[in-house]
């Protein structure tokens, strides 16, 4: 039987319906998701499974699955990741640097990140920053994969767009949305014959979702425009 402990709460959603801790899987550090809603945690945390299979079966920069299971401590179904250890999420990284240059070469990075999920067909909708993680070596790998669909046909430029500008619209507005935007469309090179993605729609549904994003920080009273938020 597999021994799971749990030993520090890392995040939790406002209802604290899912909480993630990290925690020990058989000795093993784990990040371990619980889904901790009656009844509908169970559905969640089985579409969170199926989900979780279709992004390793194709490739996705996802950390392993380690667990997948009941947790006895919290009396919730959960689903656990390998630790990432060192690992540190975009927005931590992005808000402690006033260096130009330092933030360019992140958001690039990202740019080239979003460009290989919809190469392997993997649309992560939630684009949170805290949701991507980079190691020391550059690496990002990807977190949260409740709401990730994977398309087996690959993603219609529309749906790409609008993924793409779903994440410029956490960064401050200018020039790095357009980075992100020119990273993107180098690293997808020929793969993205047919993707254009022009840079006129991408500048507008950037301040579109601004926009939203703003009105929802607002409805929760939270402060309206943080940076990288
Ligand atoms: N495998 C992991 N290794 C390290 N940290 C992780 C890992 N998985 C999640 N985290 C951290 O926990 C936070 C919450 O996890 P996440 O799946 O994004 O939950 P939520 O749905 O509540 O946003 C992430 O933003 C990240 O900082
Ligand atoms: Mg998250």
């Amino acid at each position: 039987m597999t021994t799971v402990k749990l030993e520090e709460e890392l995040h939790s959603n406002t209802r604290r319906t899912r909480i993630t801790y990290r925690g020990l899987v058989d000795g093993r550090v784990a990040a371990i998701k619980c889904y901790r809603k009656p009844l509908f945690g169970l559905v969640h945390w089985i579409r969170a499974l199926r989900r979780g299979k279709k992004i390793r079966r194709v490739g996705g920069p996802v950390p392993p699955t380690v667990y997948a299971g009941w947790i006895a401590e919290l009396t919730c179904f959960g689903f656990a990741t390998e630790f990432l250890t060192g690992y540190r999420p975009m927005r931590e990284l992005l808000r402690e640097t006033d260096d130009r240059d330092e933030q360019i070469q992140l958001i690039k990075r990202l740019g080239e990140c979003i460009a290989d999920l919809h190469k392997k067909g993997i649309e992560q909708p939630d684009c949170n920053l805290t949701n991507f993680l980079m190691g020391a070596d550059g690496q990002i790998r990807m977190v949260d994969e409740d709401d990730v669909r994977v398309h087996r046909a690959g993603l219609r430029e529309g749906v790409a767009l609008s993924n793409l500008s779903n994440l410029g619209a956490r960064l401050p507005p200018g020039e790095l949305p357009l980075v992100l935007h020119q990273a993107y469309l180098e690293a997808f090179g020929d793969a993205g014959s047919g993707i254009r993605l022009d840079v006129k729609e991408f500048e507008s549904q950037v301040s579109e979702k601004k926009q939203q994003l703003r009105k929802k920080r607002t409805a929760r009273d939270a402060a309206p425009d943080r940076e990288y938020d």
